[in-house]
């Protein structure tokens, strides 16, 4: 049988969340791949690997070596692997557990700058779209409903206040032990929003037909029950 029409029989879709920096994509994205069965890809923690490896190359000097990094990307190998004891996926860079890593905010500080290389966007986006050739794919990033899947059966894109979020940020560093500041949070994601608004390859823009959910003001169980509704429609929708 081949592949579409098997993806018809078992009405399996694709759903693509996109959306401002610290707005819950990967939370809600990790709930509807769990209530699904879908698979569930962090497309961001790709673009954070590639940051981490850069720093670790010393390819900061203190200008990105954008072309260096680029003749390196063969050798970036990024894996997703559950975790038993935390009972989630973690980001492995090659065959090395980089979670906690890559969160951190000397990578966040860093991570727009190495997203804006058109061939760093290539590299990934190849991998990307090869993870969801079979469908059952929850994906979260900037450019999935646009450039990585523009024919999701779901498009998703969240933002929020950027004190709300920052807040939620700050609240979810604080309680890894990272010594960060409410001041020093707000400002990486206000920067980081406006500059992967503003790059050339890719911005981050509201996909065609995307359903746009501000968390400002609704909690995570209404915001996860509102998701899962438009999913089942999408479900049901397709043909
Ligand atoms: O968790 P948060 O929303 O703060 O960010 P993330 O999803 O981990 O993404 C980190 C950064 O990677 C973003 O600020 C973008 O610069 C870049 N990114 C991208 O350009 N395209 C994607 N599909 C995902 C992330």
């Amino acid at each position: 049988m081949n592949l579409d029409l098997k993806n018809k029989i078992l009405k399996k879709i694709t759903i693509a969340i996109d959306g401002h920096s610290s707005t819950g994509k990967s939370t809600l994205a990790k709930e509807l791949a769990k209530k699904l069965g879908y698979i569930y890809v962090d497309s961001g923690a790709m673009y954070r690997c590639v940051a981490l490896y850069a720093m670790q190359n010393n390819f900061f000097k203190p200008e990105l070596q954008e072309q260096l990094l680029v003749s390196h990307l063969n050798h970036i190998d990024i894996t997703f692997k559950n975790n038993a004891a935390s009972k989630s996926n973690h980001t492995y860079l090659n065959g090395v557990d980089v979670e906690d890593k890559i969160r951190k905010m000397d990578v966040s500080n860093l991570v727009s700058g190495v997203a804006k290389i058109s061939e760093v966007r290539a590299h990934l986006v190849r991998i990307q779209k090869n993870m969801g050739l079979n469908k059952g794919v929850v994906m979260d990033g900037r450019d999935i409903g646009t450039v990585v899947f523009p024919d999701a059966e779901l498009k998703i894109f969240m933002t929020a206040s950027a004190e709300v979020r920052a807040q939620r940020r700050f609240d979810e560093l604080s309680k890894k032990g990272q010594n960060v500041t409410f001041e020093g949070v707000l400002e990486n994601l206000q920067k980081r929003d406006n500059d992967d608004s503003n790059r050339s390859d890719s911005p981050l823009v509201v996909a065609e037909n995307a359903k746009v959910l501000d968390n400002s003001t609704i909690d995570r169980e209404t915001q996860f029950k509102l998701a899962l509704q438009w999913a089942k429609d999408a479900i049901e929708n397709k043909n």
